[in-house]
């Protein structure tokens, strides 16, 4: 269905738009089709049969219940793309207070949350082809699940929009609006470099200066979350000494709960 992002103010991100009722995965379809679609391109479905989160994990959509949006960004350097789920992490947080005029965190890598709960999650995947690499950045973000729907599925940690501020956000303003700051971060990075960027990211995350537990597959070390690399890795003081901790495979979790 043709359609356009309301409040939409960009020049690239979102100006193509794509938009289904159902799709198994907004991510999957964007890698699938990458090669015959323009930089900034945007798909939002308003329900995921098979949505994907990470590391490794679905991501659940109630039909109508979220906002599911996949960005394609073309021409991406590899050493940039490790600090791109930061990036959009910033750009979410922004588009939400420019919105509902609340005050929104970030759990590193990228997880958005509201008083500790989490409410929207991100996850960037990368595309190698011949003429270069594309990066697929995958929002989603909770608008309207009840507790009950966050009960039904286990998901303890779990908070949307509605539930946690009571406004009601419609899915395809807040997409315009998460283009027109991302785009924006977008051009700063490109244009500043990511150091200013990631002062700004890290007073916004509430993972540094914490215990934390770091998970890979069956494997937890314990530590303290210091600091941001210049390449987006989270640095934590495990058994005296500094470790780089990046995001793929890896959970950092408190060492108390979610955050
Ligand atoms: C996470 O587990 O925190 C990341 C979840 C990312 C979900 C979004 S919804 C839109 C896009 N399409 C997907 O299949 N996943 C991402």
């Amino acid at each position: 269905m043709s359609r356009e992002l309301p409040g939409l103010k960009t020049v690239r991100l979102g100006r193509r738009l794509l938009y289904f009722d159902e799709l198994a995965s907004t991510n999957a379809y964007l890698k699938e089709n990458a090669a015959v679609l323009p930089h900034g391109a945007a798909v939002i479905a308003q329900s995921q049969i098979k949505g994907r989160g990470r590391p490794g994990k679905s991501w659940s959509d109630p039909a109508g219940a979220g906002l599911a949006l996949s960005l394609l960004l073309h021409g991406q350097n590899t050493s940039d793309i490790s600090r791109l789920p930061l990036l959009a992490g910033l750009g979410v947080v922004f588009s939400l207070e420019a919105i509902t005029g609340e005050s929104f965190s970030l759990k590193w890598s990228n997880d958005v949350l509201y008083c500790g709960k989490k409410l929207c999650g991100i996850l960037c995947e990368s595309k190698i082809a011949a003429q270069g690499t594309s990066a697929v950045v995958g929002i989603g973000v909770n608008l309207a699940q009840t507790q009950p729907d966050f009960d039904h599925l286990g998901l303890v940690y779990a908070t949307s929009l509605q539930l946690a501020t009571g406004k009601i956000v419609p899915n395809l303003p807040l997409a315009g609006e998460i283009c027109n700051q991302f785009e924006q971060i977008l051009e700063d990075f490109e244009e500043n470099g990511f150091n200013r960027l990631k002062e700004t990211y890290k007073s916004r995350c509430i993972t540094l200066g914490k215990q934390v537990r770091v998970i890979t597959g069956k494997t937890e070390q314990t530590g303290l979350a210091c600091d941001i690399a210049d390449d987006g890795a989270l640095i934590c003081e495990i058994g005296g000494k500094l470790v780089p901790i990046y995001a793929g495979e890896t959970s950092v979790r408190g060492l108390y709960g979610y955050a």
